[in-house]
């Protein structure tokens, strides 16, 4: 049997100094993040706190007014000062997008804070971590006011020039660069199957006229301007998207429909354009997004681009996937007929499928 012998004075040296070398790294961390850490008591009093933290919240050790975390920060529901003592017994605690309010809106910041129960030290009992999300937030916020403000300025000095719906979607491309051929073939293949529902149909439905096949064809192309509001790590990675990167996608839609609310329910190809980019993935049997409409709840408009942008996303190569040809694109889209698309307008398409074929050779 082995015997350990007892530790000498040296190796009691080697590891108090290794302590301390640790000790050293990690305040060096703690000092340099760009996070806001601090340590509080179980009353939440201040302890200590680093340098981001200092410049987040402007303390003041003179003033003993303020020397719990709840005097810088909203209480949020069963999270505060009072609760502390609850909290304590739980794990983490997570509060996202705390509003630091300010007169000067340009000095609001929204912050997330970790609440960090700790049973290990003496006097510390929770650390709190705080990132400020304000700058992601107004990415975020900006995107869609400068949408809005564009259309703004275009229904202001009343542009009459369909053009201008390309420039709107221009900020899509820029973004994006598989987009733009893709958004130019979409309103090529718009225009065949609305021309063919009008053709058929127009008996029935007198107001699918040449103007709305128009209409429709010219503002197909603003399906994915809601694109503009998601980020760049998801509208760009190249493997499949997970399941909550795949929710914020999904977001496209409503970004879009809340850009352009101000042309719900008018009579103009940008309320069209508004109904598209709400509604082009919305399906027949109630199972899209974002709404879940069904049947013939969903516009017109919707159900036409869902299919024609379906039709291209298949026959060309993604980031994630491999394209289709276009016989089997025909089998997969006739499959879908009273599922994800109308049938009346699946059999629309297959009535038109080569002029498909045609213009995808020639767009590219
Ligand atoms: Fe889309
Ligand atoms: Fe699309």
């Amino acid at each position: 049997m082995n015997q350990k012998s007892e530790p000498s004075d040296s190796d009691y040296l080697a590891v108090v100094e290794n302590l301390c070398a640790l000790n050293g790294k990690l305040e060096a961390i703690v000092e340099s993040s760009t996070n806001g850490i601090a340590e509080i008591d179980r009353e939440g009093r201040l302890i200590a706190w680093n340098p981001s933290f200092q410049k987040m919240f402007e303390i003041d050790r003179e003033n003993p007014d303020r020397d719990f975390l709840f005097d810088y920060i909203p209480s949020q529901g069963d999270v505060s000062r009072e609760m502390l003592p609850i909290l304590y017994e739980n794990e983490m605690v997570v509060l996202k997008d705390i509003l630091i309010d300010n007169d000067d809106p340009k000095l609001q910041r929204f912050l997330e804070i970790k609440l960090v129960p700790l049973n290990i030290a003496k006097h510390v009992d929770f650390i709190v971590i705080v990132k400020d999300k304000t700058e992601i937030l107004t990415a975020l916020q900006n995107r869609e006011t400068f949408i809005k403000t564009l259309l703004d300025l275009i229904e202001d000095i009343k542009i009459d020039n369909r053009k201008t719906i390309y420039h709107l979607a221009a900020l899509v491309e820029l973004r994006d660069l598989t987009t733009g051929e893709h958004l130019r073939r979409v309103e090529a293949f718009t225009r065949r199957l609305a021309g063919e529902y009008s053709a058929v149909y127009r008996s029935r439905d007198s107001w699918v006229t040449e103007d709305y096949v128009d209409d429709i064809s010219v503002s197909s192309v603003l399906h994915d301007i809601g694109k503009v509001g998601i980020s760049d790590t998801i509208l760009l990675k190249p493997d499949k998207l997970s399941e909550m990167e795949m929710d914020m996608m999904k977001q496209h839609t409503s970004i879009a429909g809340r850009a352009l609310e101000k042309h719900r329910g008018k009579k103009d190809f940008l309320a069209m354009g508004r109904e598209i980019a709400l509604t082009h993935h919305e399906k027949w049997n109630g199972k899209g997004y974002p709404q879940g409409l069904s049947g013939t709840k969903i516009p017109l408009c919707g159900r036409i681009v869902s299919l024609c942008d379906t039709y291209d996303a298949i026959t060309h190569d993604r980031p994630y996937k491999k394209a289709v040809s276009h016989e089997r694109a025909i089998e997969i889209i006739a499959t879908e007929r009273g599922e994800s698309f109308d049938p009346e307008i699946v059999d629309l398409f297959l009535r038109v499928e080569k002029d498909f074929n045609r213009i995808n050779s020639e767009l590219g």
